[in-house]
């Protein structure tokens, strides 16, 4: 997707194949800065601090970090070491998992002589996949958000939380992708972007927003709730981190308290999300580890002061005990459909088997 009217993506594998440069989104949206990413460390640094978020790119950066950490030591034991170092960063996001091993068992039959080369294709296979598999989200979502414009005839409002968008992946984004493919087609369209404390992700999904000219706004998360219940929104939409067999849904906290205003206002609430992302061999949320991170995220707002510098306020005192979990479970009960690359399912194990029929005999 574009910034300043230029088509760029949130990676760039370097031409000498030896580091990527990422979109350090902790500036975001206050300054655009990138970053190179050269060793493991600086990989594993990378999503841990959350300059690369959202769980395709998530996902991306560990294949990229794991051909990185093979350029000079191609050996088992670096593999091995490799894959756990970088799958310790973040618990929640499968992607992330997904492809540590898709990348381990595709190099681990290979000579070491050979594995770094294929590393490099195989996570700029990963991301490849990712864009195509995004684009394609974005075309099945139009589908039912052409039918709900049908439905109610003037511009389509839509509420979504943390930032799903392109910055959360290669390209494209998940739960943004329709929103995208809606615009680009002329559908009237109107973007409710909830803050998502205590990281605001939301600000990451309008300025995303803004760079393609699509009408939005911020709101707080606490105010989603009279927004649905006065018919101010014709549909929520969101990503995921994580999607059980069940069609439950692991994403970003927040994400479940809009699909309980959803189901009591009658408003469809669908979730977005590529084939990384979908667990079967997790049977329900209950399976799915939450990640609880570090309180001073919750205690410390960051933002420009009054000359316009990046600056950080203790809103919270550092003696206040908080609690931080970073994402919550949606049960499917809860969920109108969930619409990966091959179309829109029920959220259910029998939806989804029914998408991916192979994962019936994985
Ligand atoms: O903690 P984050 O910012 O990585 O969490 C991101 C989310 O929860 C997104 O909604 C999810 O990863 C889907 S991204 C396309």
């Amino acid at each position: 997707m574009n910034i300043d009217g230029i088509p760029t993506r949130t990676l760039r594998a370097r031409p000498e194949r030896r580091a990527i440069d990422i979109i350090d989104q902790t500036r975001l949206p206050h300054a655009l800065h990138w970053v190179r990413v050269a060793t493991l460390d600086e990989a594993a640094h990378a999503i841990r601090a959350m300059q690369v978020r959202g769980a395709p790119l998530i996902g991306a950066t560990a294949a990229y970090g794991l051909a990185i950490a093979l350029n000079d030591d191609a050996s088992d034991a670096r593999l091995q070491d490799a894959a756990a170092q970088l799958g310790a960063t973040r618990p929640t996001a499968v992607n992330l998992h997904w492809a540590l091993a898709r990348m381990t068992a595709f190099l681990k039959p290979l000579p070491a002589g050979e594995r770094g080369a294929a590393a490099w294709a195989e996570a700029a296979a990963i991301a490849e996949e990712d864009v195509a598999q995004n684009a394609s989200i974005g075309q099945h979502g139009l589908g039912l958000f052409r039918q709900l414009a049908r439905r109610q005839g003037t511009t389509l409002n839509i509420m979504t939380h943390c930032n799903a968008g392109w910055l959360a992946t290669v390209d494209w984004g998940t739960a943004l992708s329709p929103v995208y493919a809606a615009y680009g087609a002329g559908l009237p369209v109107h973007v409710w972007a909830s803050e998502t404390r205590p990281r605001n992700q939301g600000l990451l999904t309008a300025w995303e927003l803004a760079q393609h000219g699509v009408p939005h706004t911020v709101i707080a998360d606490n105010a989603a709730g009279i927004l649905i219940r006065e018919g101010r929104v014709d549909a929520v939409i969101v990503g995921a981190d994580r999607i059980a067999a069940n069609g439950d849904v692991a994403n970003k906290v927040g994400t479940y308290l809009k699909a309980l205003a959803c189901a009591d206002n009658g408003i469809p609430f669908y979730v977005a999300a590529p084939r990384s992302t979908l667990d079967f061999a997790c049977p329900d949320g209950a399976a799915i580890p939450i990640e609880e991170r570090d309180g001073d995220e919750f205690r410390l707002v960051h933002g420009l002061d009054a000359r316009g510098i990046p600056s950080a306020l203790h809103q919270v005192s550092p003696r206040e005990a908080v609690a931080n979990p970073a994402f919550d479970v949606t049960p499917a009960r809860l969920v109108t459909a969930i619409i990966t690359e091959r179309g829109a399912c029920p959220a259910s194990h029998e939806g989804l088997f029914a998408l991916y029929p192979e994962e019936a005999n994985a």
